[in-house]
């Protein structure tokens, strides 16, 4: 949905009006009664947008660093419309990627397609059409937050009348209006999060890329954005998150991407992720006991049927993961009472993405 500021025909009264590009409007001036049509131009990018089924195509990109692989042969694809996950442990190159997927840093090798926009020859293009929320949004503090997003309406060449408009909605959309006129270094970090969000928005973009946007935002931010990010996704918006959260991702996101030491692990649908990386339905298995000694986890470990040992670092817990059609929960059991180890607990556990993320940055070690 667009918004643009147009004259009426008789009055020349200014009549704000929002629909699609190349839909019709039927207006009615509120000064003068008179019943016009505007239609709404096509947008540019769009017609010369090569394939709109991908948001994002990543083929083969490397970056290296003084010799450093920061990001090695990194392939994906985004669907238009979906939510992407972007996950991977500190270091594992998400941010390296992104930044040259937003075109602020070249690849020394591979390309990206933004909406059908090959970064390496139609960078431009790819520009207009993201909204991108680096993780720490950086600001000049003396400048007012108003003045900030004019700033970034002037780059994008928003013309005067739809930019107050859209800065009116922004500023109100992310409940910062009695700040507006505020220098941005009086801004709390969650106030600068959310004026880096308005600059994301600025251009109406249909690809929003995000790098850890609720990073140190306090829970109930957190849910603010959460919304935010699902209202923009029903309106069309495709969004590449990147987040350290992962009951976040699993929570907003229709499939995710994981990324350890430059390259990528794991893409699909967090439902396919946990078929294959647990194992083919393996179960996992919970035990709560008073304390553990290393010698009844090595007897369990020689247990045939397991797959992977976990114990928290009080060792009053055990996550175990067990073969799928093996039941050898009352062997474990044995082995434990055998070692003196008295049971709380034994429960089954579904795995969530934590699990799957863990699984899959283990076993690429
Ligand atoms: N400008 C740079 N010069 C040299 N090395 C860099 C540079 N930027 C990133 N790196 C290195 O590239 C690797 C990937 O860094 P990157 O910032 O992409 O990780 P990340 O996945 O975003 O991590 P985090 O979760 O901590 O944000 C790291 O080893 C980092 O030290
Ligand atoms: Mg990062």
């Amino acid at each position: 949905m667009a918004t643009k500021i147009i004259k009426c025909p008789q009055c020349k009264n200014k009549v704000t009006v929002q629909a699609n590009p190349g839909e019709k409007t039927y207006i009615t001036c509120p000064q003068c009664n008179t019943k016009c049509v505007f239609t709404f131009p096509e947008e540019k990018t769009i017609a010369k947008t090569a394939d709109t089924s991908f948001a994002i195509e990543v083929e083969g990109l490397v970056k290296m660093f003084n010799g450093f692989k920061a990001v090695d042969n990194v392939s994906f694809k985004v669907k238009t419309g979906e939510i992407f996950g972007f996950l991977g442990p500190n270091g594992a190159g998400k941010t390296t990627t992104i930044k040259m997927l937003t075109s602020i840093l070249k690849p020394n090798q591979g390309t990206a397609r933004i909406g059908g926009f090959d970064i390496r020859t139609n960078a431009i293009d790819a520009k207009k059409i993201i909204g991108f929320m680096p993780d720490v949004p950086g600001f000049y503090g003396e400048m007012k937050a108003e003045d900030v997003l004019h700033f970034y309406a002037e780059f994008y060449k928003i013309d005067k009348d739809t930019r107050n408009t859209k800065i009116n909605e922004l500023f109100e959309m992310m409940q910062l209006e009695d700040f507006r006129r505020k220098k941005v270094k009086t801004y709390s970090r969650g106030m600068k999060q959310k004026l880096g969000f308005c600059v994301a928005l600025i251009n109406d973009p249909k690809i929003l890329i995000l790098d850890e946007p609720t990073i140190g935002l306090d829970p109930q931010t957190i849910h603010f954005f959460r919304k935010m990010f699902m209202t923009l996704n029903q309106k069309g918006v495709t969004i590449f998150l990147s987040s350290h959260i992962l009951s976040e991702v699993q929570e907003i996101c229709t499939k995710v991407g994981i990324i350890n030491h430059g390259r990528i692990i794991a893409v699909d649908t967090i439902d396919e992720l946990g078929k294959k990386t647990m194992s083919r339905k393996n179960k996992k298995v919970l035990i709560t006991f008073e304390n553990i000694t290393q010698k009844a986890i090595d007897a369990i470990k020689k247990i045939s049927g397991i797959i992977d040992i976990q114990t928290n670092e009080s060792k009053k817990r055990l996550e175990i993961e067990i073969e799928s059609g093996k039941n050898i929960i009352p062997i474990i059991n044995q082995t434990l009472v055998e070692n003196n180890i008295g049971v709380n607990r034994i429960e089954s556990k579904e795995a969530t993405l934590e699990d799957i993320f863990l699984s899959l940055v283990r076993k690429d070690k």
